[in-house]
């Protein structure tokens, strides 16, 4: 663990501390602390005050994630011990963190949790703001004997976070296709998903999930499109840990399901969170905007647009909302 990890990890309960305190307990030089202390407010925007005589305090108590608590509260099931966890205060990117480590032959599963992701990216090439210790950002390594279908894939794993979301009490939750995690109108989860593989043989899946927890005051102003998250809609904190643990309960075995029985999983829960459907939609492509009626998806998950009465069918794209809402059924 890194001697910042350690330093925040003394500041998580809110109080102060002196910078004598913290030297003594981590064994290292007040000098060293206060470089710490710096590096946490200034490279990771940590609201951390030094008063004189009193010494350093984070403005709020944290709850820093740690693997062995999201372990212990796992639901007991078939995949236990079968994969390994991790928790980082920091990478670039915790997607790439995984990417990088199949690029050195790993292929076993594999979570990683981080509390700050200083490149944390999003779909299309847009980055995903990840200021810490408030939100979760945590990507999962897994091997399918063959290319799944990546729009159902996608499907999969939103309609899994949509239904813990679901259980925790959350009403009235969309998922704008492919699986932005979407209440009021305000985006609160993103899911990337990127593959290596062959056509034929293997396919490397990393799936990153960032869903927003408790955005940090200041940090949300970065955030170029309206979001949410679950501390304004539940109205009160939640643990971390314990959301971690729900989200791998459910997320895990799904991606150790069949293909059929995956396919059953979204596509059984699809129209409840489908928010698209029956909207004039303009899908930006690769080849330009498209405008058309959203009409559902397809058994791949792929998107249906009516277009001068023909449906066609996109697998990628950036859908936006038009205002008219037509009756397709
Ligand atoms: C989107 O654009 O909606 C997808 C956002 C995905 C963000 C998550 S955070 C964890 C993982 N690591 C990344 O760099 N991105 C994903």
């Amino acid at each position: 663990m890194s001697g910042l990890y350690r330093v925040l990890q003394k500041l998580s309960d809110g109080r102060f501390h002196s910078g004598e305190d913290l030297a003594g307990q981590l064994g290292v030089t007040r000098t060293c602390v206060w470089k710490q202390i710096h590096q946490l407010q200034q490279e990771y925007g940590l609201d951390i005050q030094a008063i004189r005589g009193r010494g350093y305090r984070l403005s709020e108590a944290l709850e820093l994630l740690v693997a062995e608590k999201i372990s212990a509260q796992l639901p007991k099931g078939k995949s236990d011990g079968l994969f390994t966890l991790e928790t980082y205060l920091s990478v670039p990117s915790t997607n790439q963190y995984l990417l990088d480590m199949v690029r050195q032959g790993q292929r076993q599963p594999r979570i990683v949790f981080a509390e700050h992701q200083s490149a944390g990216r999003g779909r299309r090439g847009r980055h995903w703001i990840s200021p810490p210790g408030g939100n979760l950002y945590f990507s999962i390594l897994r091997v399918f004997e063959s290319m799944p279908a990546i729009e159902g894939l996608s499907l999969t794993m939103a309609v899994a976070v949509a239904r813990v979301l679901e259980q925790m009490g959350l009403a009235d939750i969309n998922i704008k296709w492919p699986n932005d995690i979407v209440i009021g109108g305000k985006k609160l989860c993103g899911i990337l998903l990127e593959a290596q593989g062959e056509v034929n043989g293997p396919c490397v899946m990393v799936i990153g999930i960032g869903l927003n927890v408790r955005m940090p005051p200041g940090a949300g102003v970065k955030v170029d499109q309206p979001w949410t998250d679950l501390y304004t809609l539940l109205g009160g904190p939640i643990s971390r840990n314990q959301l971690a643990a729900a989200l791998l309960g459910e997320i895990v075995p799904v991606l150790d399901l069949s293909p059929t029985a995956r396919g059953e999983y979204w596509q059984d829960a699809w129209p409840k969170f489908d928010c698209l459907r029956g909207h004039s939609v303009r899908v930006t492509t690769t080849m330009g905007d498209v405008h058309g009626v959203a009409s559902g998806v397809d058994n791949s998950g792929a998107l249906l647009v009516e277009q001068d009465g023909h449906l066609q069918r996109y697998t990628s794209g950036e859908v936006s909302l038009r205002l008219t809402k037509h009756s397709t059924d």
